[in-house]
């Protein structure tokens, strides 16, 4: 789908008054269907999980969350979890007494108490060893924890705001997480799709960072051409909204499309990915019909994203019957979290 220039005009009109670190839900569904989410959930506090690849904005999601809190005015303590070391995670998270271990000359308050009437946000929540769940589990149950070292419990009042890139669900069946804590931090969940599967939201998330970046260089770099932005739509953003920002910015600086152009073809996997034989007789009837598939597979994804995965109209588009559209669907063997919907849809259409 194509830019509307007029959100450009519209964000411009508003220049300087946005407010640092604003979220873009643009104009996917899902994303609507999260600021709508989030809106509901931030007075009350409970916990959070937040869902989602590298970049596509759990960090500023979790900000939000708090800036939206009775707390906004309390602190925000965020707990990068694999940037710190298994023995030190803990004492950096609960804090110890005087003599607890070697080297403890003095007590220190862990981010846990450091975030009381605020919010604690524990990235990358998969990182975290079994040991140290459990005291996790225990301060998310009753709200109290134990300094290393020290006699007894405290409490401490925060909100938990807890996010991952891995599909945590997983590692609760290979048994790496507790389900307990899994449940617990859990109340909520907030899934943030890909870039990919969202590109309505390009557009708007192109103005935002061209006005955000104009102004911080001094710079009055213009709109991108609709070739590109069409182009950018079709792009599969490894890097999702991260990715996007660098090439926002290096376009803001450098001014010239070319340059960004050429990164994103550079990154575009292969159109088509085939199995050739490297050795014996190559079937040209078998290769092409397998390039059609993939190419097929591929046309189907892209209108399912276009339509925020509305099968019914994802099949007018492609000029298919509804009935056609699933089975090509669960042929293709796409994604299962949309799968076990297909099926059912499959099922209830027979
Ligand atoms: N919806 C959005 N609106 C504005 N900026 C965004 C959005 N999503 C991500 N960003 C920006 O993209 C970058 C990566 O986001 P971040 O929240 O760090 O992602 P993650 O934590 O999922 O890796 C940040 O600079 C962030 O400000
Ligand atoms: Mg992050």
């Amino acid at each position: 789908m194509a830019a509307s220039p007029a959100t450009n005009t519209t964000l411009a009109r508003n220049h300087g008054s946005m407010p640092p670190e604003a979220v873009i839900f643009g104009r996917s569904h899902r994303m609507i269907a999260i600021r709508t989410r989030i809106e509901k959930i931030a007075a009350a506090n409970v916990p959070v999980l937040i869902q989602g690849e590298s970049g596509t904005g759990k960090d500023i999601i979790a900000r939000l969350i708090h800036r939206l809190s009775p707390w906004e005015s309390g602190p925000f303590v965020k707990v990068n979890c694999p940037a710190i070391p298994g023995t030190l995670l803990e004492s950096e998270l609960f804090g110890y007494e005087k003599g607890a271990f070697t080297g403890a000359l003095g007590s220190k308050p862990g981010r846990v108490e450091l975030a009381h009437r605020g919010t604690l946000f524990l990235d990358e929540i998969s990182e975290m060893d079994m040991g140290l769940q459990s005291k996790l589990l225990q301060l998310l149950q009753d709200g109290q924890f134990c300094r290393i070292g020290a006699q007894d419990d405290k409490k401490v009042e925060a909100r938990v705001v807890c996010a991952t890139n891995r599909v945590l669900e997983k590692e609760v069946d290979t048994g790496r997480f507790r389900q307990d804590l899994f449940y617990r931090i859990n109340v909520v969940n907030v899934h943030v799709p890909p870039l990919r599967e969202r590109t309505m939201d390009i557009a708007s998330l192109v103005e935002y960072f061209l006005e955000i970046y104009n102004d911080k260089y001094n710079c009055n770099t213009p709109m991108l051409s609709l070739s590109l932005l069409q182009q950018m739509q079709r792009y599969h953003w490894p890097g999702n909204v991260r990715e996007l920002e660098n090439l926002m910015r290096r376009y803001v600086i450098l001014g010239s499309e070319e340059a960004i152009l050429g990164e994103m073809s550079a990154r575009r996997p292969d159109t088509l990915d085939l199995e050739l034989p490297l050795d014996g007789p190559v079937s040209l009837k078998k290769i092409t019909r397998q390039a059609v598939h993939e190419l097929e597979r591929k046309l189907i994804v892209r209108v399912l994203e276009a339509n925020n995965w509305n099968r019914k109209k994802a099949a007018r588009a492609l000029g298919i019957s509804y009935r056609a559209l699933l089975y090509k669907i669960r042929e293709a063997g796409l994604p299962s979290s949309h799968s076990k919907q297909i099926s059912s849809d499959l099922e209830a259409s027979e």
